[in-house]
């Protein structure tokens, strides 16, 4: 450890040492609190950032994680603290818990800007819950490491592995067409999620904890560990242990988190088959850090990442599996030649190093070079005069046959109307058709939710009819599955060329091309636009309105724009 900074020199010191008034006020109701002086001045004070709440099942063993990072701090010698931050949680939050990725990192920010913090613990991995917390951390640019709250175990129903969000889907559009009964329906609802943890198929919760730790920002080997194994509990101690070093190194995430770290989370994010998610939270993280993250870069590196974990909803097994495959060390190591092994990590080492003696166990779960999943692109990047800003695909999760089609558009003015028509017996839909949903992007959902796996007509799933060609400016969870193009940009909402689609029209998709085209003459486009007017917004007031008033476009990160890269702002008090 190379120490850079004397007691004198911590943040916290600047709180707690004066011989001042207010110097006065900080200690006395610090030792209000039980505390002895020689405990917290001029120690380390860390804060554990701890997004459990009790209706957050993703987090529910967080507290007592937070005691085994208390342990850790202790242990060497910082004083921990444990703080709340808004706890986002993926299932009950409507309309998208997306909207509040942006408040979590507000939160981290400014609770790290505003306390006598020296680093930070950040506690979380429920899909939105990653980002928040590491666009706040970077923003503030405190010493900082991630603790990924671990998927859970895997499902079981009936002796069949069972995979949150994948499963549900799956077994949701059987019981649709009649192929599950009520007994069945409910035996899986007892068996999908049986421990604490975050999805544990390749959704976005294990692709952002991922991400995380190819970026350097947890410690070797943590995102793979299931929530319920007792070495996340050891993985938690060492956290602690291991960030009150990174105070007297002056580690921040800002000697971490280079552009060459952001290629090796693209890269591993292709190589994991991961969710499209991850697309927006990677270019909003790089802002934030002051990066642009052009999509064509995420297109380019598809290009040439085979995807190597055979994880559902790509592939065939469960993060715990995974785990005792070897988990993202051993996958890092079968794509070593394609990273960048010289990134400092947080625990002082480079990446490079941190991969040292990690081999594939089971390599019909993380498969070899010589034996991929997908010989590379997991994820395309679309562009064409449907979404002259680009557009999503997961190409791994679509059927081969609609890599390449033309077809009419059934078009879905918003997600109300969507509920409303899809399962009618009038709707004028077959399997060619085109799904189109409008309004539900960043201003339009707001905060786009996941609504880009659009259901499947019920008379077409009773003819048999199990995927196809879906549009929309929303996201799609990273569990789900299908040939849904995402994330069109502009928006609708905006008045993107989304808006102008109508019943019909003719569009085509060419993911080998990388295009996305509505095939309808300028002209007519040209007096739809002037015809066409902003949906009227019914969020005039509070949080709502904030986000939709400042929140940047899907190709930006869905950030809001006051909140892009400044100067080092941990030096301010
Ligand atoms: Fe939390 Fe899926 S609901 S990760």
């Amino acid at each position: 450890m190379t120490i850079k900074k004397k007691p004198e020199d911590l943040r916290s010191y600047s709180w707690f040492g004066p011989d001042t008034m207010r110097g006065f006020s900080h200690r006395s109701r610090m030792l209000q609190l039980g505390h002895r002086r020689e405990d917290f001045v001029g120690k380390p004070v860390i804060a554990i950032v701890n997004t459990w709440s009790e209706i957050n099942p993703c987090h529910a063993h967080l507290r007592e994680r937070a005691e085994a990072v208390k342990r850790g701090v202790l242990q060497a010698g910082g004083f921990p603290v444990e703080i709340s931050a808004f706890s986002i949680t993926e299932t009950y939050m409507k309309p998208s818990p997306m909207l509040y990725r942006n408040l979590l990192a507000m939160d981290t920010e400014e609770s790290l800007r505003s306390l006598p913090i020296d680093g930070a613990v950040l506690m979380g991995g429920c899909d939105k819950t990653t980002p928040g917390l590491l666009m706040g951390a970077i923003s503030m640019n405190l010493p900082a490491i991630f603790l990924p709250a671990g998927p859970m175990l895997r499902g079981n129903w009936n002796g069949k592995p069972l995979g949150s969000g994948t499963d549900v889907w799956k077994f949701w559009t059987e019981r649709c067409a009649g192929m599950v009964s009520d007994e069945e329906w409910k035996g899986i609802e007892s068996g999908i999620a049986r421990s604490p943890g975050f999805c544990m198929t390749m959704g976005t919760a294990s692709t952002m904890t991922a991400l995380a730790e190819a970026m350097g920002m947890t410690l070797p080997g943590a995102s793979s560990i299931p929530a319920a194994d007792s070495n996340h509990v050891r993985m938690a101690m060492d956290s602690g242990q291991r960030i009150v070093e990174m105070v007297w190194e002056d580690l921040k995430p800002a000697d971490v988190l280079t552009l060459a770290a952001f290629r090796n989370a693209i890269t591993v994010d292709m190589a994991i088959g991961g969710s499209t998610n991850a697309i927006i939270h990677l270019v909003a993280l790089a802002r934030r850090r002051g990066f642009d993250l052009p999509l064509p870069l995420f297109d380019e590196i598809s290009r040439h990442v085979p995807v190597l974990a055979n994880i559902r909803p790509s592939g065939e097994f469960l993060m715990e599996d995974f785990y005792y495959a070897g988990g993202l060390r051993a996958l890092m190591d079968e794509i070593r030649d394609l990273l960048h092994l010289d990134c400092r990590t947080v625990n002082g080492k480079t990446l490079g190093q941190n991969l040292e003696g990690a081999r594939v166990i089971h390599p019909e779960v993380i498969r070899k070079r010589n034996a991929p999943l997908m010989e590379s692109g997991g994820t395309a990047i679309l562009y064409g005069s449907l979404a002259p800003d680009g557009a999503v695909i997961k190409s791994v999760a679509a059927e081969r046959r609609f890599w390449q089609h033309t077809g009419p558009a059934v078009v879905f003015q918003d997600y109300r109307d969507l509920e409303a028509r899809i399962d009618s017996e009038e709707l004028d839909v077959d399997e060619n058709s085109v799904l189109v949903l409008q309004n539900a992007g960043p201003q339009g959902g707001p905060g786009m939710p996941e609504w880009g796996m659009l259901p499947i007509p019920k008379k077409l799933l009773q003819r048999g009819v199990r995927d196809m060609v879906r549009i929309s400016d929303a996201r799609m969870s990273g569990t789900a599955y299908g040939t849904c193009v995402l994330h069109v940009s502009p928006e609708s909402y905006v008045g993107g060329p989304l808006a102008l689609v109508r019943n019909g029209d003719a569009i085509a998709l060419d993911i080998p091309n990388r295009k996305l085209d509505l095939l309808v003459h300028e002209a007519e486009l040209s007096l739809r636009r002037s015809e066409w007017t902003r949906p009227v917004s019914k969020d005039q007031r509070g949080y709502l309105a904030l986000y939709r008033e400042r929140v940047t476009q899907a190709d930006q990160g869905c950030d809001f724009d006051f909140l892009a890269c400044v100067a080092d702002p941990s030096t301010e008090q």
